[in-house]
């Protein structure tokens, strides 16, 4: 491929207006969406309106006049086409962390006769760290992670087991799993599925009721735009509406919140995994980032993403073949999400020298080099010259100054 014809791939790509709408700067190759996606033009004016305006003036009558009481169901709404979801199943609030202890909660209350939880060894840490903490005074409930305690999936389920807790994709290597076929085979078993959904929501088209999915949760704040420490995601289907039970009672989940009854009563759908007062100005911010995306076409974003990484990896292998790179993703574009993750003895140092000049990425231990492409505002010419700094970084050294190997805590 020539210059030439990436440059016609990117006027012939129906996503590219989409750049205009986020605050992104001139010449920077934003690569690192997987971890906190931009801010949308809108939102300093959103954010504006919400403290002068609803706050400011409005302060407590704005719980009822701006909406904010209703923010964490009105967001739902927003996020559920995205996700595959029919009306009155998602809600917005709380972290992604927290969430999953209350999905992963829910579901074992679906399963009360069973004991076990399935995971993944290589799951993202907070996954795991939930699960652990989830077994904490309840000997009964024990976990099984594949990659340790059997190789796949089908070595681990039997009928002990009551949930499965997997990401669709895989936050370091942004492997992709098969939704459908897997919650099937969950379901054989008679578990409960869960998915995390963090990276994929808001670049996969995905098909939550479709694949018959019981509970998943994701963040905002990667591909959906949301703002750093955006608030989370759940999800039911809508056949365990009226049954879920989970732990973290409070009153924003009751039936009837303003009667303030002495003794809990889960509100009978989505809502009874609520919990207390929200950040509402986070929320706001929120909701300008989902209203970018309200007339986006997942399935155009999904065949740019493919297009994007496939492009990637192909001019990696060509142009950098000499520098020791490894690729760690799959490398079949139906099997990845949307990222590509290189591996190198000398990562963290190299994707220093990168960001410096304005190709951002980031690193995971032990020596992956993660890239994120988000359609909406990586163009194919980025990727081209994403690859070409890589180069010149490799064979002119530049990443072997001293600054580049200075860790930070975030990487
Ligand atoms: C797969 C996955 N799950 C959970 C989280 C953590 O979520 P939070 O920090 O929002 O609680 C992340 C964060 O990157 C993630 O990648």
């Amino acid at each position: 491929m020539t210059l030439d014809d990436i440059r016609a791939l990117d006027r012939a790509d129906p996503l590219a207006p989409y750049r205009e709408k986020f605050e992104l700067a001139d010449g920077l190759i934003y690569l690192d969406g997987n971890s906190l996606g931009p801010m949308a033009k809108t939102i300093p004016a959103e954010m504006a309106k919400a403290v002068e305006d609803e706050w400011g003036r409005g302060l407590i009558s704005s719980w009822n006049d701006a909406g904010w009481w209703e923010l964490p169901v009105s967001l739902g709404a927003k996020l559920a086409p995205l996700l595959g979801a029919g009306p009155g199943q998602v809600v917005v609030s709380d972290s992604t962390s927290v969430n999953i202890y209350k999905t992963l909660q829910a579901g074992l209350a679906l399963r009360p006769d069973r004991t076990v939880m399935v995971s993944e060894a290589a799951s993202f840490p907070t996954d795991l760290y939930i699960t652990e903490g989830a077994m904490q005074g309840r000997e009964a409930l024990t976990r099984r992670l594949v990659g340790e305690v059997g190789a796949s999936l089908a070595d681990v389920l039997d009928e002990d087991v009551a949930v499965v807790l997997l990401s669709h994709v895989d936050y370091r290597s942004g492997e992709l799993y098969d939704m459908a076929k897997i919650t099937r085979q969950v379901h054989e078993a008679g578990a409960i599925m869960i998915w995390d959904l963090c990276h994929s929501a808001g670049i996969y088209p995905v098909e939550l009721d479709a694949c018959n999915v019981d509970l998943a949760m994701g963040c905002t704040y990667k591909y959906l735009n949301g703002g750093p420490g955006a608030q989370s995601w759940i999800y039911a289907a809508e056949r365990h509406l009226g049954n879920i039970r989970q732990p973290l009672r409070g009153w924003w989940g009751h039936a009837q919140p303003f009667a303030f009854e002495q003794d809990y009563r889960p509100e009978p759908g989505i809502k009874a995994f609520l919990c207390g007062s929200q950040a509402i100005l986070g929320m706001r911010a929120l909701s300008a980032a989902l209203d970018v995306m309200a007339d986006v076409d997942l399935t155009q974003v999904r065949a740019k993403s493919m297009q994007l990484t496939d492009l990637f990896i192909a001019l990696v292998d060509e142009q950098c073949a000499a520098h020791g790179f490894g690729l760690f993703s799959p490398r079949e574009a139906d099997r990845r999400g949307s990222q590509v993750a290189l591996t190198h003895a000398d990562g963290y140092a190299i994707v220093q020298a990168l960001i410096a000049r304005g190709v951002v990425g980031d690193f995971r231990m032990p020596d992956i080099l993660r890239f994120g492409f988000a359609p909406l505002y990586i163009s194919y010419e980025d990727v081209w010259n994403a690859v070409a700094t890589l180069k010149d970084i490799m064979e002119s050294g530049a990443w072997r100054e001293p600054q580049f190997a200075v860790r930070a805590a975030v990487t």
